[in-house]
């Protein structure tokens, strides 16, 4: 990490501050996707877990009279997530200045990862700590549920269980890291898509039994046997191929083996790397997709990870992290 900030404790910044992060990726280790509620989201029961894939985010704030926000993502995304949640960081602190992001976009995206997401959480992380500015954690949280779905559980990290749209979260206890394969085929799966084709399919009745379901498999211990994501049902009827991946993930000796999200990443836990080399080789060539070797990411270590990428500008291991420059402690 690099700085290039002066500033005593107790003042507020007025040259750039820097900072370099990694926004990781998640995957869903059970999705259950209930019903159409009145706002036009479904409810959702599911498990997140955040994963070792990650964009790497430069980010540097330079204090100014007026906003302007630059993103260089290598890929031209429109309407960034990363820069709509810079936008509305800085309305919420009553900043202004210049914002200036880098994206090393590794997360394949629309592929169930919440790349997008995961960067925009990172920036309403971060773009805090470089303004000297502090914002509580349930205005993090509104803030990002208004940025999409996915957003609030990348402000926590670990495994925890989403009910509502996905953003009410709940945290699950760390587990030992387990090895992963991830393969993200050259499929396209639109979400938005992906939930109409489902929502015919969802009645009353099999709300109650996901839910006990769900509940149970929770309980039990997620991660470690076989779980349940309902857009398999719907994807895999579009793409053969999706299902025959994770069958080849059974296959190989994967203990759970699911898609992640409404696809098209499709991953296999495991037990040991070992067994992931083997599961790699027994895959072949892997022509039009891409696979990449991963491990899951606790809570514990994502907020280390956070607090190493901040320590320069932090002062002690709060959450969230909160700047060693805060004008006063009490600011939003
Ligand atoms: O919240 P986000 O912008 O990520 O959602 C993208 C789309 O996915 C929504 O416009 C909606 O169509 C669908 N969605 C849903 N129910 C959810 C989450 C997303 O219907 N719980």
């Amino acid at each position: 990490m690099h700085s290039r900030r002066s500033g005593k404790p107790g003042n507020v910044p007025s040259v750039t501050g820097f900072l370099r992060v990694r926004a990781l990726a998640k995957i869903n280790l059970d999705l259950r996707v209930l019903g159409l509620r009145p706002d036009g989201y479904h409810e959702l029961r599911t498990v997140f877990q955040t994963i070792s894939l990650a964009d790497t985010i430069d980010i540097a704030f330079t204090p100014g009279r007026k906003i302007s926000i630059e993103v260089e993502d290598g890929l031209g995304i429109p309407d960034n997530l990363a820069a709509r949640a810079a936008r509305m960081a800085l309305a919420a602190m009553c900043v202004t200045g210049r914002v200036q992001m880098r994206i090393d976009k590794r997360i394949p995206m629309g592929a169930g990862l919440g790349g997008g997401s995961s960067d925009a959480a990172a920036v309403l992380l971060a773009l805090p700590v470089l303004a000297g500015r502090r914002v509580e954690l349930p205005e993090l949280c509104r803030l990002a549920e208004q940025l999409g779905s996915d957003v609030p559980f990348f402000l926590l990290g670990g495994r925890a269980v989403g009910i509502g749209r996905g953003s009410e979260l709940f945290p699950l206890p760390d587990e030992p890291s387990l090895p992963g394969l991830l393969v993200v085929p050259a499929v396209h799966v639109s979400t938005p898509e992906a939930y109409r084709r489902l929502s015919p399919r969802l009645t009353s009745e099999s709300q109650q039994n996901k839910i006990f379901s769900f509940q149970s498999r929770t309980w039990n211990g997620v991660g470690r046997e076989p779980a349940c994501n309902d857009f398999e049902a719907v994807v895999f009827e579009q793409h053969r191929s999706l299902a025959r991946l994770k069958k080849r993930l059974v296959g190989a000796g994967a203990s759970v083996a699911m898609m992640t999200g409404s696809g098209a990443g499709v991953f296999g836990l495991f037990r040991t790397r070992e067994e992931v080399t083997l599961a790699l080789d027994s895959l072949g060539s892997l022509e039009n997709q891409k696979a990449y070797r991963i491990s899951l990411v606790s809570r514990q270590r994502y907020r280390s990870l956070w607090w190493g990428a901040l320590k320069e500008h932090t002062t002690q291991k709060t959450w969230p992290p909160q700047s060693r420059y805060l004008r006063c402690p009490t600011t939003v």
